[in-house]
């Protein structure tokens, strides 16, 4: 009985759950690159330590100008906070569902080192490289989550109580998805790329 247990657990349970893994774990980058989709609907599954500390990782590691990695992420998990949050993004009430709410700033710091160009171009720049870093990774880790930047920044500083210094330039829920929305379609590669040789 234990013997005919133990081979039902391995062959229906284990033995799929193993291939699943394996062919996660073997997703070259450019695959997970368009697996990702914006996740708007979330489990309220906890996320680990563990993959938390991934996701930072993934943050911390992306390219920045001169290296000054002028940009700091707020990772929300109160209630409340994250409520606030969600109306102050234009109601997308679906921001407070995600277990974990980020919120991505740029440093204007940044401008002691660059000047203006810093401040327009760097400081945005910095930040969305470690979003987008933080996204895939995410997807690696089988995590849903969506890019937000329609959002009142005063109303979000406040809620922060952020430092003058820091701008907000993303809202990012992040959670396991309820619902994963088909690819939107892309432009063809000649309207986006132009080879010149
Ligand atoms: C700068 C930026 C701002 C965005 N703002 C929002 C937003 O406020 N709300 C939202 O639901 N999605 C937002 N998105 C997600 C886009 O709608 C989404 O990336 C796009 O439709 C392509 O879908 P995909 O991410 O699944 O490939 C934003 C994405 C970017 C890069």
């Amino acid at each position: 009985m234990a013997r005919e247990l133990f081979s039902f657990h391995f062959a229906e349970i284990l033995l799929p759950r193993f291939f699943i893994y394996v062919i996660i774990k073997n997703m070259g980058v450019l695959e997970v690159i368009k697996k990702r989709r914006s996740i708007r609907k979330f489990k309220p599954d906890p996320i680990s330590e563990e993959v938390i500390d991934k996701l930072i990782e993934a943050i911390i590691w992306a390219p920045s100008a001169g290296n000054r990695q002028m940009r700091k992420f707020f990772f929300v998990f109160n209630n409340d906070l994250k409520k606030k949050i969600a109306l102050a993004s234009l109601y997308q009430t679906f921001i407070e569902e995600a277990p974990l709410v980020i919120v991505a700033c740029g440093d204007k710091g940044i401008e002691r080192y660059y000047g203006k160009r810093g401040l327009e171009n760097y400081l945005f720049c910095d930040v969305a490289a470690s979003i987008q870093n933080l996204l895939l990774v995410a997807e690696e880790e089988n995590l849903g989550a969506c890019w937000v930047g329609a959002f009142d920044e005063e109303k979000i500083k406040k809620i922060l109580n952020l430092p003058e210094s820091l701008i907000p330039i993303a809202i990012i829920p992040v959670g396991y998805p309820q619902k994963i929305p088909l690819p939107p379609p892309r432009k063809d590669k000649n309207s986006l790329i132009e080879i010149i040789k």
